[in-house]
């Protein structure tokens, strides 16, 4: 096995260069004068599986890029490509409007037509997006990484809640392994979110708050859902909240006033590269480094 790695999951690729099973492969993604992608490549693929590790977007240079590797290394002889995503960006256009694109599929489709065989990515935002790829689509639960923040932290008591219906899912698959590590027995409240044009709407919290909250989301983008969600507990008696969500993009600064909402701690995963680390005690990045890895251990 081979593995392709993008700059910006530096660090990533550093925890998988460990698999004693899993060479480097050696490519340079460069632009003719006018602008215009290509890929050389360093490294003979002739009948190899290959891995690619990278983002789509944004920019959405990634996205060309990595799909422009893949088609090289296709065509260089290899015998099949797992492309590892982490975050699936796209993947919460997955909702078939009258009018609007459907990003996903769009996403799928040009995987497939790249010669990418199978995507494995964490936490995938819908079972909406598998049945949308064209090709297999294989989401790593990061529900282990946050289940031993759990006991580490000692929430056992906290009430676990979901912020929209969709990650209730989430909630429930915590609730169980957490009361493995940790004996956690809370029951999940949730929230009901609608989007509208003027933004996110939400109503009160369905279920119980207790003085400490944990909330469970795949996504923190510009944070306006958590923040929505934990301005309501907190009227509702929450005192200490944290967050655990998948990925952390924290688009713009709005989510910073997360918190002034009896915010103590977020924690996400390294699924979305940050450029600069955070200075701030009160985020912990995970790495989800061991479930690629023993996701790529069984396909070798
Ligand atoms: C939506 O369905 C997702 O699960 C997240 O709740 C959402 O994408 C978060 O976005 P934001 O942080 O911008 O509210």
């Amino acid at each position: 096995m081979i593995l392709f790695s993008f700059d910006q999951y530096a660090s990533l690729s550093g925890h998988l260069r460990m698999l004693p099973f899993l060479q480097e492969g050696v490519f340079e993604v460069k632009r003719y004068p006018n602008g215009e992608m290509h890929i050389a490549l360093s490294t003979s693929v002739v009948n190899q599986t290959c891995v690619i590790l990278g983002g789509i977007a944004p920019p959405d240079e990634h996205c060309m890029a990595f799909m422009l590797l893949a088609h090289t290394l296709k065509k260089e002889g290899a015998r099949s490509i797992i492309a590892v995503i982490p975050y699936l960006a796209y993947s919460r256009h997955d909702k078939k409007k009258p009018g609007e694109s459907l990003a996903v599929a769009w996403i799928g489709a040009l995987a497939k037509a790249s010669g990418i065989d199978e995507v494995l990515t964490v936490d995938l935002h819908s079972e909406r997006d598998s049945e949308l790829f064209p090709i297999p689509l294989h989401s790593l639960s990061p529900i282990p990484l946050f289940a031993e923040r759990v006991a580490v932290l000692g929430l056992t008591s906290a009430v676990l809640v979901a912020p929209d219906s969709g990650a209730i899912p989430r909630c429930e698959a915590l609730r169980r392994e957490a009361r493995i590590v940790s004996g956690i027995s809370t029951s999940t409240t949730y929230f009901m979110k609608r989007r509208t044009e003027y933004g996110v709407e939400h109503g009160g919290p369905i279920g119980p708050v207790g003085a400490r909250v944990l909330v469970v989301d795949d996504i923190l983008d510009t944070g306006e859902t958590l923040q929505l969600a934990c301005e309501k507990l907190q009227a509702h008696g929450a005192e200490e909240i944290y967050i655990m969500v998948t990925h952390g993009l924290f688009t713009g600064d709005g989510w910073r006033s997360l918190w002034e909402y009896g915010v103590k701690g977020i924690m996400c995963t390294d699924s979305v590269p940050r450029p600069v680390a955070f200075e701030d005690a009160r985020i912990t990045i995970l790495s989800v480094g061991p479930l690629v890895s023993d996701a790529l251990y069984i396909r070798q």
